[in-house]
């Protein structure tokens, strides 16, 4: 591999390599010296808590210098492009570009224009990809359930604006699965499963809850969504909110997965998000893990 942009071709052998090595690094921790001597800068240009602040830690842990470009301060604030500005700071020594952007392909566009030495990791680029959130989150599911081809997996909310939940799915795939139940209003369901292998679509909560091993709320995403397709709070949540009484309907020990920032009270209710089937902060604590992986995957060779 050298870059991260898609999971969409990953196989089962690659993904359970690095989910396989995220877990060495959770458990046992990482050679402090790694990745000495790279260079990885984040390059956002959208706001974000988890997926940088974790790719910062990530990078550190494994030795390497870490920069956050700050894009307000920049020269792009001028007019500089993106390509220039790509190129200029290639030109101070740069070994991975972690890419947040609002418009799909924009990471594969960088690193087709990158030096053949930066490796590009998408952190998410518009509604297309979010390849280490469907990492972690299958490592998430798999420490307690590592039997995909069983697993029962409904995947609620904004589904046709959610990049997480075509990474989700094509890591869960890969992995194994083959039912997973894509649940959302008609408007919030994506127009194609053409990027959705082993998914089936419905608008019932309840059916798609029914004996779910694992449940992954998506947040209602208003940015990506024009006025009209947003329905009221609280007919949505009345609808397709996760509370105590809905999560009953799932099997026993189902897992709740969320990729946060979560809109409380909106898709999840707090009792369900704080509640003992969450793994909400497992899943942020095993982003830390599952993209010290990914950068060793790309830079260890390097170092
Ligand atoms: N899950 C996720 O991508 O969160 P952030 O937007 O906070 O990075």
């Amino acid at each position: 591999m050298q870059h991260l942009l898609t999971l969409e071709n990953l196989d089962h052998a690659t993904i359970t390599r690095l989910l396989d090595r995220a877990e060495r690094f959770r458990v046992e921790g990482a050679p402090r010296d790694l990745l000495a001597g790279c260079t990885v800068l984040t390059l956002f240009f959208e706001h974000s808590t988890r997926t940088r602040t974790s790719f910062v830690l990530a990078s550190k842990r494994l030795g390497a210098d870490t920069l956050n470009f700050d894009l307000t301060h920049s020269s792009t604030s001028k007019g500089e492009s993106l390509l220039d500005t790509l190129h200029t700071l290639e030109a101070m020594h740069l070994d991975a570009l972690v890419v947040r952007h609002n418009e799909n392909g924009m990471p594969a566009y960088l690193a087709g224009h990158a030096n053949s030495d930066v490796a590009v990791i998408n952190a998410g680029d518009g509604t297309h990809a979010h390849p280490t959130q469907g990492l972690l989150d299958a490592l998430t599911i798999r420490q307690r359930r590592p039997d995909f081809e069983n697993l029962r997996i409904a995947i609620c909310g904004d589904i046709r604006h959610s990049r997480v939940a075509r990474s989700d799915v094509q890591a869960f795939h890969a992995l194994g699965s083959h039912d997973i139940r894509l649940c959302a209003p008609a408007t919030m369901l994506p127009e194609s499963l053409d990027e959705f292998p082993g998914s089936n679509t419905t608008e019932d909560f309840d059916a798609a809850l029914a004996d779910a091993d694992v449940v992954i709320m998506l947040r209602i995403q208003k940015e990506r969504m024009a006025a009209a397709q947003f329905p009221e709070a609280a007919d949505y949540h009345a609808h397709y909110g996760l509370d105590t009484r809905r999560l009953a309907l799932a099997a026993k020990n189902c897992q709740v997965l969320h990729p946060g920032p979560i809109n409380r009270g909106i898709e999840i209710a707090p009792e369900v998000a704080d509640g003992p089937q969450s793994r909400i902060l497992d899943q942020v604590a095993n982003g830390v893990a599952t993209r010290m992986a990914v950068l060793a995957e790309l830079l260890a060779a390097r170092s």
